[in-house]
């Protein structure tokens, strides 16, 4: 009779597409029964129930078992991953390695953070975002700011809620051409949301690997002041991407912001660009003030050896369309604010050029649409806390 050894190392030979490991170090073989007629029982764990690739594992551990010696049948079947079970292979990939299915297509990820509050992080992420897809670019944002979101507004949205796809995806919400997802789709407006490390960390999750981003050419992430806990969480996740920096002119917030960069080069995050805001406001008559001081920007770019994309100039419609809902690179790209910051979109296009990743080849079958009430279309996943 077929021993358990045998089947176990035959099995070596069967890879997930999308982890690129074989089934057996990914400890995902859950059982093996043998039984002395030649019949082999095999169980599979899945990362999620509706695995698109189900039927690859199902073919290719029937045909690696049943090349073995004294098998006559093999029955192949499935079950789920626990959150443990999860988490442990996903420690075991290192980081970053799970959620490969909803990025992977995404072909740039930017991070936009500055280490301080205050100085126009989320503002500028929608309109560069904004910018980006007014030059045809296809575009997502993604608000990690969970405790201060601010880009529903920004966008004009958050009255409805995401709706999910028959793949049990979270679908973003849309405006300007750009993809939005945020945790203030989710929570009533003005809930004090209390978040801890492990929730904070399975939202954020959740976000990249349960939301439709699709086909993108770059999705900006909004963190939130400071380099605490998301940063680091996005850091795992995200290995590739890169960070965008936003400061001010003045030397206190410069070096605040070197903290963030400093913290961007300890987990690995590539910087890729400054962006100086709030370089001086110009008076209707012509008058220029330095309200900031000069030469923040240029200081911490030269510093860090990145270009400086972008310096953002005070102007009173850049808070105005923020605050109405709709970017000001949309509503008046003239504005010498909205200006800058479609030369940093374009920047943003020079330094992080489209390149897909290439994709395993895998025929993927969609699942048909259940025809299950609503209540039973909830994402697949980690839930979100608070839906
Ligand atoms: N250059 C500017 N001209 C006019 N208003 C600005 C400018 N930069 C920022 N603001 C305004 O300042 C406020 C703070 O900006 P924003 O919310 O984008 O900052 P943030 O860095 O994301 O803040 P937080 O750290 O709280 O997330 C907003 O009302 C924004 O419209
Ligand atoms: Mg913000």
């Amino acid at each position: 009779m077929v021993g358990n050894d045998e089947i176990r190392k035959a099995l070596e030979v069967v890879i997930d597409p999308e982890l690129h490991r074989s089934i057996v170090e990914l400890d995902m073989v859950r059982s093996i029964d043998a039984s002395p007629n030649g019949v082999v029982d095999v169980t599979v764990s899945l990362t999620t129930p509706g695995c698109p690739i189900k039927g690859h594992f199902q073919t290719s551990v029937a045909d690696a078992v049943a090349k073995l010696d004294g098998v006559t049948h093999v029955n192949v079947f499935f079950d789920v991953l626990s959150d443990e079970q999860k988490s442990a292979l996903q420690q075991k990939l290192g980081r970053g390695a799970l959620p490969e299915g909803s990025l992977a297509q995404v072909a740039n990820v930017i991070c936009v953070g500055s280490g301080k509050g205050g100085v126009c992080k989320s503002t500028l992420t929608a309109n560069v975002a904004a910018a980006l897809s007014a030059e045809g670019k296809r575009v997502g944002v993604l608000d990690a700011d969970v405790w201060g979101y601010s880009i529903p507004r920004m966008y004009g949205l958050g009255a409805t809620r995401p709706a999910v796809s028959p793949q049990r995806k979270i679908i973003p919400l849309e405006s300007h051409g750009v993809k939005v997802m945020s945790i203030g789709f989710f929570v009533e407006e003005d809930a004090a949301v209390v978040w801890r490390g492990p929730m904070l960390h399975k939202a954020l999750t959740q976000f990249l690997q349960d939301v439709e981003w699709g086909v993108l050419d770059y999705l900006l992430v909004d963190l939130p002041p400071g380099t605490g806990d998301v940063s680091m969480t996005l850091a795992q996740l995200l290995p590739q991407a890169r960070f965008l920096i936003v400061t001010t002119p003045q030397q206190t917030a410069q070096k605040v912001a070197r903290r963030a960069a400093q913290m961007a080069e300890k987990v690995d995050l590539q910087i890729c660009g400054v962006v100086e805001n709030m370089a001086g406001f110009t008076t209707p008559s012509g008058e220029r003030f330095a309200i900031f001081g000069e030469g923040g920007g240029v200081e911490l770019a030269d510093e860090l050896d990145v270009p400086l994309l972008g310096r953002v100039p005070l102007t009173m419609p850049l808070r105005a369309q923020a605050d109405a809902g709709t970017p000001l690179t949309i509503e008046d790209p003239d504005d010498p604010a909205a200006q800058a910051i479609r030369q940093t979109a374009r920047g943003l296009i020079a330094i992080a050029p489209v390149q897909l990743p290439t994709l395993p080849l895998v025929e993927v079958v969609p699942p048909a649409a259940p025809a299950a009430p609503d209540e039973s279309r909830k994402p697949v996943g980690m839930s979100l806390p608070m839906a």
